[in-house]
C-alpha cells in the first residue's frame, strides 16, 4: 500500500495542468493505463480557442459556445472557462509557449466551425496537443511520480463513503493499492467504444465506471460528438482530418465535386459539427477538397503523413472523409471546480460533466477546459478543506468476492455495433436492438469484482458499461438536440430542454434543475 497526497488518474491536459499547479511539497502520483503520451490530448490537432485577437471578446466566445451547444450549456461555467482560459493563455504566451505565428511574427488565429471569429491558436501546425503535453511535462517537478501501464479499476472509500484511494492493475495482473485524501479522475471520454473514432484506443470510459461504482452521478451521456471528417480509408486505423482544414478553406464535396454544405447551412462548411456530421452521414461518399489551401503540407504535417501512409496523395487535392466518434459532452457530474458528490473524489477534463459543452461542444474548447479545470482542481486541493480526513478503508474493502466467469464480446464487435445502432442517427428501434445485445452479456456492473479479471477484460467491461450508459440515455431522450439525433424524434422539444439524464447507483433518473424523478 503506497500513500500520496494526491492521486491523479490520466495523463491528458487536465491531469498534467493539475500536476504542474500543485505545490512542490505535495506527493503527487499520476497513474495512467498506457504510456504517458497515450491520450486524446496528445492527438489533438485543432488547437485551443481563446478570445485573444483584438477584434474578439470573451462575450463573443461565450455566445458561440452557447450557440454551438444548442443553448444547452450552462452560461455560468461557459463564462468562467472562457474568461479564465483567456488569462491562462496570456500567461502561456508570456512564458513563451510555442504558438504558431505568421510571417510577420504575429499569432496565427485559425478558424473552425461555429466560431464567429478566428480565435484558434495552434502549435507546430496540426500538433497542438503534442506541444501541450511536452510543455507541461517539462514543468513537472520531482514531487510528481508517474506510473505507466496501470489501470485503475476501483475507488477505495472509508466508512463515511469518502474517497481515500484507488486500486489498480498492471499488465502483469498485479494489483496495487494507493491511499490519498484526494483522487482526481481525468481519464478522458469514451469515444473509442466506436469505430471510426478520432480517439486513442484506450478512451473507453474507465472513469465513468470507476466514479459511478463509487456513487458518483453520470449525466447526459447520450451526447457524443461525431467529428465530420475522419479519414475514410478501409483497413487502416482511423485518423482525424482537423476542422482547421475547413477553416483554411477546405470544402466538402460529393463524388461529382458538388459542394455539400452550400445550401444546407448559412455557415456552410463551418456550420456546427453535428450539422456537418449529419450532412455527410446522409450523403454517403464525401471528400474534402483541399485545392484552395496553400502550403497544405507545412500547415498540416501529420495529416499529410497519415494520408500518404494510407495511399492518399495530397497532390490530388481530395481527401475521403466520414463522421466518427470524437467527444463525450456528458460525463461524471461535478461542480465548476471538479468536485463530485463524493468527498475527496474530483473529475476533470472530458470525463467531467460541468455543463460547459451542452449538447454539442464548440470546436477547440476542450484544451482550454483542461487548462482551466486542472488549475481549479489544484485550488480545491490546496485549500485542503474538501479532503477525506479519515484514511482508513471501510470494513471488508479488501474482501475477495467470488469469481464470476464472464462471456465477453470483442472490442471490435462493441465498436461496430455502437456505430451501427447508436451512431450519428439513432432511433428507438436501433437503440433497443443495441440494448438487447448489451444485456445478453448479463454483467452485473454494481457487484462484479473487477480485480479478478485481466487488464484486457477490464477494458472490455468498461466498454460495455459505457456503451450501456450511452445507449440507455439516448433511448430516454426523446428529441433531437445537438449531437443527439433521433430519426424518430427529429425536432428539439421544449419538454426536454435543460433536462438531464442521470445514472446514480442502480437508478436512472430524469432531472430538471433540483427536481429529479426515477425512470428505471
Ligand atoms: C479538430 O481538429 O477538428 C478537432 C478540434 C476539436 O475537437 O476541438
Amino acid at each position: 500500500m503506497e500513500k500520496a497526497d494526491v492521486i491523479i488518474v490520466g495523463s491528458g491536459i487536465s491531469a498534467l495542468q493539475l500536476a504542474t499547479q500543485l505545490q512542490g511539497t505535495m506527493k503527487v502520483l499520476m497513474i495512467t493505463k498506457g504510456r504517458f503520451r497515450d491520450s486524446n490530448t496528445n492527438r489533438a490537432q485543432g488547437g485551443i480557442a481563446a478570445a485573444l485577437h483584438p477584434n474578439d471578446h470573451i462575450h463573443l466566445h461565450t455566445e458561440d459556445t452557447l450557440q454551438a451547444s444548442v443553448q444547452f450549456a450552462d452560461r455560468d461555467i461557459v463564462q468562467d472557462v472562457v474568461s479564465e482560459g483567456k488569462q491562462l493563455m496570456e500567461q502561456l504566451l508570456q512564458q513563451g509557449f510555442p504558438f504558431d505565428t505568421n510571417t510577420k511574427g504575429q499569432l496565427h488565429f485559425g478558424m473552425e466551425g461555429a466560431h464567429q471569429r478566428s480565435r484558434i491558436l495552434h502549435s507546430n501546425g496540426d500538433q497542438t496537443g503534442k506541444a501541450f503535453v511536452s510543455y507541461l511535462l517539462q514543468q513537472l517537478r520531482s514531487n510528481v511520480t508517474i506510473r505507466e501501464n496501470e489501470m485503475v479499476f476501483e475507488v477505495i472509500q472509508n466508512e463515511l463513503g469518502e474517497c481515500i484511494g484507488v486500486k489498480s492493475k498492471n499488465k502483469q495482473q498485479r494489483t496495487n493499492v494507493y491511499i490519498a485524501p484526494y483522487v482526481v479522475l481525468a481519464t478522458g471520454g469514451c469515444s473509442a467504444i466506436y469505430n471510426p473514432t478520432s480517439n486513442y484506443e484506450g478512451a473507453v470510459g474507465d472513469g465513468l465506471y470507476v466514479a459511478w461504482r463509487a456513487g458518483a452521478r453520470l449525466v447526459n451521456c447520450e451526447f457524443i460528438q461525431f467529428h465530420p471528417t475522419i479519414l475514410n480509408v478501409k483497413n487502416f486505423t482511423s485518423f482525424l482530418i482537423s476542422e482547421a482544414v475547413r477553416g483554411e478553406g477546405g470544402v466538402l464535396t460529393l463524388k461529382d465535386c458538388i459542394p455539400l454544405m452550400e445550401t444546407l447551412h448559412p455557415m456552410k462548411d463551418l456550420a456546427p459539427r453535428h450539422i456537418v456530421a449529419e450532412a455527410i452521414f446522409n450523403a454517403g461518399e464525401v471528400y474534402l477538397d483541399i485545392n484552395n489551401i496553400q502550403n497544405f503540407k507545412t500547415r498540416f504535417p501529420s495529416i499529410t503523413a497519415a494520408c500518404e501512409e494510407r495511399g492518399i496523395s495530397i497532390e490530388l487535392g481530395k481527401i475521403p472523409v466520414q463522421p466518427g466518434a470524437h467527444f463525450l459532452m456528458g460525463g461524471v457530474e461535478t461542480d465548476s471546480f471538479g468536485r463530485t458528490n463524493i468527498k475527496g473524489l474530483l473529475a476533470i477534463g472530458e470525463l467531467a460533466y460541468t455543463g460547459l459543452h451542452g449538447s454539442n461542444r464548440l470546436a477547440s474548447n476542450s484544451l482550454l477546459e483542461g487548462l482551466v479545470m486542472g488549475k481549479r482542481a489544484a485550488e480545491v486541493i490546496q485549500q485542503g478543506t474538501e479532503c477525506s480526513k479519515q484514511l482508513t478503508p471501510s470494513q471488508g474493502w479488501d474482501r475477495i468476492q467470488p469469481f464470476v466467469p464472464l462471456c465477453l464480446p470483442t472490442p471490435k464487435q462493441i465498436k461496430d455495433n455502437m456505430m451501427k445502432y447508436v451512431g450519428v442517427k439513432r432511433s428507438e428501434y436501433s437503440l433497443t436492438k443495441m440494448l438487447q445485445w448489451l444485456e445478453s452479456f448479463s454483467i452485473d456492473f454494481s457487484t462484479t469484482n473487477l480485480g479478478h479479471y485481466s487488464f484486457k477484460d477490464i477494458e472490455t467491461i468498461y466498454m460495455l458499461f459505457s456503451a450501456g450508459v450511452v445507449t440507455k440515455s439516448a433511448l430516454l431522450r426523446k428529441e433531437s438536440r445537438g449531437a443527439h439525433i433521433r430519426s424518430d424524434y427529429p425536432d428539439e422539444s421544449t419538454d426536454w430542454l435543460y433536462r438531464k439524464i442521470i445514472f446514480e447507483g442502480n437508478q436512472v433518473k430524469v432531472g430538471l434543475r433540483k427536481d429529479e424523478f426515477v425512470v428505471s
